[in-house]
C-alpha cells in the first residue's frame, strides 16, 4: 500500500509531524506555579508512564515554551488528564500569551500545584530529572499522589485534530 506522506532525514519536518500524528494519545494539562505565584500550565500530549516501582512518569516540554522557567524552578507538577468534553481548556491552555486560566476553575494541591476541575485524572508529582531532549526538555516525576475516574471518556489527539472515543 502506497502512503501519502514519506520522510527522510533532513526533509520538512511537518512531514514527519504528519506521520507522527498517526500516533493517537490522550491530552493532559500539566501545571505548576511561577516564580511570581501565578498559576500556569501547558497542553500536553507527549505524557509516558514510565515506572510503576518507582512510579515515575514523563513528559516533554518546548524549550520555547512560556512555562519553562516556571517548570525549571518549581519542584512539583500536576498532570490534568482532560475528559472529552475539555477540548476548548486544552485549546485555551496551548495558546502562548493567554489567560490561560480564565475559563476553567481550579484548585491548589497538597503540594500547590493548579489542579482543574472536570479533568478525569489528577497526578502530582515531584520532580526528580530533566535531560535534553533536541528542542524539548524531559522532565521526569515520581508521582506522590494520584486520583481518577473509572467511567468517563478521555480526549483524545489524533492526526492533528480532536476526537472523542466512547469506552
Ligand atoms: C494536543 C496538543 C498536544 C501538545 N503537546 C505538547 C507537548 O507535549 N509538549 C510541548 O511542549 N508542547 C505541546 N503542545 C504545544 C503547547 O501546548 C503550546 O505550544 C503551548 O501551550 C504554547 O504556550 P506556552 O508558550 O505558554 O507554553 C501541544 C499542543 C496540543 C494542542
Amino acid at each position: 500500500m502506497k502512503k501519502i506522506t514519506e520522510y527522510s532525514q533532513g526533509d520538512d519536518n511537518k512531514k514527519l509531524r504528519k506521520i507522527l500524528g498517526q500516533f493517537a494519545t490522550g491530552v493532559a494539562i500539566v501545571t505548576t506555579f511561577g516564580q511570581d505565584e501565578k498559576p500556569c500550565g501547558i497542553t500536553i500530549n507527549s505524557l509516558t508512564s514510565v515506572s510503576l516501582d518507582p512510579p515515575l512518569l514523563l513528559f516533554c516540554l518546548s524549550k520555547s515554551s512560556g512555562t519553562l522557567n516556571a517548570f525549571k524552578a518549581n519542584s512539583y507538577f500536576a498532570i490534568n488528564i482532560l475528559d472529552g468534553e475539555q477540548k476548548s481548556i486544552s485549546k485555551d491552555f496551548a495558546r502562548p500569551n493567554f489567560d490561560k486560566f480564565s475559563n476553567v476553575d481550579w484548585d491548589i494541591s497538597q503540594h500547590k500545584c493548579p489542579i482543574l476541575y472536570g479533568n478525569i485524572a489528577t497526578i502530582e508529582c515531584k520532580k526528580t530529572n530533566e535531560f535534553d531532549g533536541g528542542d524539548h526538555i524531559i522532565i521526569l516525576g515520581e508521582i506522590i499522589n494520584a486520583s481518577g475516574h473509572e467511567s468517563h471518556d478521555p480526549l483524545i489527539y489524533h492526526n492533528g485534530a480532536y476526537k472523542k472515543i466512547h469506552i
